[in-house]
């Protein structure tokens, strides 16, 4: 059945090695961009929403940050992104015209519910939820809705829930982007093609986990990590530090790197780990500057790379590099070796993986 654990020691590690089927799955069927991927009213909210909120909690709420990026610089439309505890008891000023957007592994969770439902009772009713379970009260609540096919996740460390998501926030901006005028055909065209393959870059990169193994034997043996990434990729060094602090009980945190010299490069030593995810984008000159800053302090630096980044291993800086640059979709790929780093990470240190201690799969109380 679903469950069954096969060749893996945890559910964790067959999640995170269901990937590429799970992204796959969550694709099938999507021949086209059109807003009705979403459900029947689509269209019209679609066309007169005016800016698009996010509520969420934990890997959710990262995945909902990751969006923001994608929806502001694909579709054009400003995007605010909030935790959904905080956003439940916030005094904030409702707009009607905004598409409320909940994500949701469970489609459960007690706070981002009551957040959906706050939102609701100022007139907000504009709503769809990015769900996992298409039966849960999340779906039930939301006018429109994308079901992702991750199946059933069981390891309370959420991997193939957040790809799946992020592989739909990815559909939604270019359905928002469509309905505004600012996706032509060529482009429409070339995203589908992206995407319908992530499937095979994301099992090349899982191929990488003999490198990752290496890496995970030093981490077991820190108390502190810091993870940076800027842009795109600054929600997911938010995520591997969750990851990491999830299950493997390291104290880890992240930093868009620019926010280095404001507060954390105190913190650099040579006992600190600092991961950066290194894609090369935009702001790959910028990250280097950086690591510069990071290495000048004794601080070892495990860098994501891919194909394009021009970085190379020195003394304190070790990289593992990515098959494949992947624009924008690069996140997708990204999180996946910092998933096997926290993971093999916590299996090093012995940890119970897929229960880890104090927390919860679903948190469907307050
Ligand atoms: C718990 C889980 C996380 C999950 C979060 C939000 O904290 O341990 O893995 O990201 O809840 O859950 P949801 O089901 O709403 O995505």
């Amino acid at each position: 059945g679903a469950a069954e654990l096969g060749p893996y020691r945890h559910y964790m590690q067959k999640e995170i090695f269901e990937q590429p089927r799970a992204i796959g799955d969550t694709l099938e069927g999507v021949s086209a961009i059109m807003p009705e991927l979403f459900g029947d009213k689509a269209y019209t909210v679609f066309k007169q929403i005016d800016s698009v909120l996010i509520l969420a909690c934990g890997t959710s709420y990262y995945a909902g940050l990751t969006a923001k990026y994608w929806i502001e610089s694909i579709a054009h439309i400003p995007v605010n992104v909030e935790i959904a505890s905080e956003y439940r008891y916030r005094d904030s000023v409702p707009n009607p015209n905004a598409l409320v957007v909940t994500i949701s592994q469970s489609g459960e969770t007690a706070d981002t519910l009551a957040a959906l439902k706050h939102a609701r009772a100022q007139d907000m009713v504009n709503t769809l939820t990015i769900c996992n379970v298409s039966t849960s009260a999340m779906v039930r609540e939301c006018m429109l809705s994308y079901i992702t096919r991750a199946g059933v996740e069981v390891g309370v460390a959420s991997t193939k829930a957040f790809t799946t998501q992020l592989t739909a926030l990815f559909l939604l901006a270019l359905s928002l982007a469509q309905i505004r005028g600012h996706l032509s055909d060529e482009q429409e065209a070339a995203h589908l093609k992206a995407m319908r393959h992530l499937p095979v870059s994301v099992s090349a990169v899982l191929a990488l986990e003999p490198q990752i193994i290496a890496w995970a034997e030093e981490f077991a043996r820190k108390e502190n990590a810091l993870f940076l990434g800027r842009g795109l990729h600054y929600p997911i060094a938010l995520e591997g530090a969750l990851k990491l602090k999830e299950i493997s009980y390291i104290h880890a945190e992240a930093y868009p790197a620019g926010e280095l010299k404001h507060g954390p490069l105190a913190l650099v030593t040579k006992e600190m780990p600092v991961v950066t995810v290194a894609p090369n984008d935009t702001l790959i000159e910028k990250l280097k500057s950086n690591m510069q800053e990071v290495r000048a302090r004794g601080g070892e630096l495990y860098v994501f790379a891919d194909a394009d980044s021009r970085i190379t291993s020195s003394e304190g800086i070790h990289v593992i590099r990515l098959p494949e640059h992947y624009g924008a979709l690069s996140p997708i790929l990204h999180v996946v070796p910092l998933q096997l780093l926290a993971y093999h990470t916590a299996l090093a240190r012995g940890t119970d993986v897929d229960k880890p201690r104090n927390l919860a799969k679903s948190v469907t109380v307050e």
